[in-house]
């Protein structure tokens, strides 16, 4: 019930189109209701041998009715399915910018295909539920109670007789409710895990042609979708017992009625009229009866819609700022104290004890083994995750009393996975500020090194990337990155890695072009191979989570542990790489 009370905004702020459509189907419905009263009468008046005129009054009143009934079903029509598209849009919308505002920590949680799915399949099952659902919802109650309130005025006695079969129609109508919730949940989380199924595989493609797993995934495949089907068909199963039922229980009604309402026909308790309209009353009864079956599934369906695309609003972000709004200026010190964290769920600490002071404008490199943790420490500057303990500072104010958006405006960073998106390459460096000058565009990507490769390209800036464009090597896509962050000229950057693909001579270009036009940039460097951070003004060493070794190149030279053997090592491999 609450999930359905989260989606009564929605509603609420298309009230008028939803009273409309409501006063539409009502309007519809009484001429519907109206037609058995109007040949009751006609078939009363024909043994008085009606005059012509009288008969053309009747025939004229049908013919009114039916305009009126065209233009109220045109009207619900309209303003219902309208309205559920609207709904539909607000929803999507609202559910977009929710997901934006969401953190790494839940969505590492949750899986791409069943975020599409519930998006997708969900979200249409909400819409139907708000257009098609209330419609029939409403119509068939009006309906019900509207025909057998005229059945009760025609004959009570009759109309008692004739709900005979009623008591039954409730225990079976009640005892399906149940099971059919249970069932369509099944289906839609089964459809979710297919969504999610073709969305890795897609995602994975190559992994698959490389390792030859195509057949494999087929028959995964494959079975998935037999479940599909079979989870289809235990709903299938039950409507399948369940509407058959209403219509017998109809059926055993209408036989009630003739055998019943005819022999009081015949003992001049009711009149003719009287009896074919009850009869007609009956028959009307009988689609509501049968809608309400179909009603109960798009409920259903849009239910469990509703609570599982509500989950996804109910989440929020852990990640908060305490709220004093202060902005840092373009020099402060960044200090990183004593911060300790693990990865929820997980029971290794990932970062113990770091403590380091980074002065504005000097550049710091990390090096350490695989795993040490140097990706976790600069997601930890980011916010992606907070420390357990300790704190990050700039100018001496925590950077969790900052605003996020100022936090990581404040921070260019180049992921170690750089992702691009399937746009034009000037849209990947300017990223959201489309209205960036061309002259600044232009020099950036001089800094990146990009500017020979962009005039390979087709369509220079323009060209697209992805799909319907060039696919880049690994080399230019950590460029582009780096231009991506470069383009904000944050007072703060921070390279995860970002010249593992380049050559050393490319490396050698870009690095000195950071030293000379971004200059007076904190520069964080993570780097595998020493020669990227071999210049940075203090270096550390993490090793399992903390720092081992600190200082410049030749104090960590000198000192002789960790630093200077990797040093000596990868020296000897590239003297090695000159003389082969
Ligand atoms: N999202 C995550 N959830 C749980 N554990 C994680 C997560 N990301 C990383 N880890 C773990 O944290 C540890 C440190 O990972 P991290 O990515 O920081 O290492 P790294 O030093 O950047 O390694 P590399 O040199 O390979 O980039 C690893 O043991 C890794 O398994
Ligand atoms: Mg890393």
């Amino acid at each position: 019930m609450n999930n359905l009370k989260a989606f009564f905004p929605y509603v609420q702020k298309y009230r008028r189109e939803f009273l409309l459509g409501i006063f539409s189907l009502i309007v519809a419905d009484c001429m519907t209701l109206v037609v058995p009263l109007l040949i009751k009468e006609f078939i009363d008046i024909l043994p008085q041998k009606p005059s012509v005129e009288l008969l053309l009054k009747y025939v004229l009143y049908l013919f009114l009715i039916s305009l009126v009934l065209v233009v109220g079903r045109y009207g619900w029509r309209k303003y219902m399915f309208g309205l559920s598209r609207k709904i539909e849009f607000d929803v999507l919308n609202d559910l977009f910018s929710h997901l934006l505002s969401l953190d790494r920590l839940w969505y590492q949680k949750q899986k791409t295909g069943d975020l599409m799915s519930r998006a997708t399949n969900d979200l249409r099952a909400i819409r139907e539920f708000f257009g098609l659902g209330i419609l029939i919802l409403i119509d068939a109650v009006f309906v019900i109670v509207m025909a057998v309130t005229m059945m009760v005025w025609i004959n009570y006695e009759l109309t008692l007789n004739v709900f005979i079969p009623l008591p039954i129609v409730s225990i079976l109508f009640f005892s399906f409710v149940k099971e059919i919730r249970k069932r369509h949940e099944a289906v839609q989380e089964h459809l979710s895990k297919i969504t999610g199924h073709v969305q890795e595989n897609l995602s994975g493609i190559r992994v698959l042609h490389a390792f030859v797993q195509e057949e494999n995934e087929k028959n995964k495949f494959e079975n998935l979708n037999q479940e599909y089907i079979k989870k289809n068909l235990r709903v299938t199963q039950v409507f399948g017992i369940f509407t058959p039922s209403m219509v017998f229980a109809i059926g055993v009604a209408g036989m009630i009625s003739l055998w019943m309402g005819g022999r009081s026909v015949i003992a001049d308790e009711i009149t003719l009229g009287s009896f074919v309209a009850f009869n007609g009353y009956l028959m009307l009864l009988s689609w509501p009866m049968m809608g309400i079956g179909y009603v109960f599934n798009l409920t259903q369906k849009g239910l469990v819609g509703m609570s599982r695309v509500n989950e996804i609003f109910l989440a929020s972000p852990s990640i908060s700022y305490r709220g004093e709004n202060f902005i840092p200026d373009t020099n402060s010190d960044l200090k990183i104290s004593g911060i300790r964290f693990n990865y929820p769920g997980e029971t290794q600490e990932v970062l113990k004890e770091i403590d380091i002071t980074i002065p504005c404008g000097t550049a710091l490199g990390i090096v350490g083994k695989i795993g040490s943790g140097k990706t976790t420490l600069a997601r930890m500057l980011l916010r992606f995750y907070d420390p357990d303990s300790g704190d990050i500072l700039i100018n001496g104010k925590s950077i969790q009393e900052m605003p996020l958006k100022s936090l990581r405006d404040y921070i260019g960073y180049v992921s170690q996975e750089p992702f691009l998106f399937s746009t034009s390459i000037r849209n990947n460096i300017a990223l959201g500020r489309e209205n960036a000058s061309e002259s600044e565009i232009e020099r950036i990507i001089k800094i990146s090194g990009m500017t020979s490769d962009l005039e390979s390209f087709p369509d220079h800036l323009e060209t697209m990337i992805g799909e319907k464009g060039v696919t880049l090597s690994g080399g230019q896509k950590q460029r582009i990155a780096l231009a991506r962050a470069l383009f904000k000229k944050p007072p703060l950057l921070i390279l995860d890695d970002s010249f593992s693909n380049l050559d050393s001579a490319m490396e050698k270009e870009l690095l000195s072009n950071l030293k000379i036009y971004f200059k007076d940039t904190t520069k964080i460097i993570i780097s595998h191979r020493l020669s990227t951070i071999l210049d940075a003004d203090n270096i550390i060493v993490i090793e399992d989570g903390s720092i081992s070794e600190q200082g410049n190149h030749s104090q960590l030279i000198k000192s002789g542990g960790i630093y200077a053997s990797l040093f000596q090592s990868q020296e000897l491999a590239r003297e090695m790489d000159i003389i082969l």
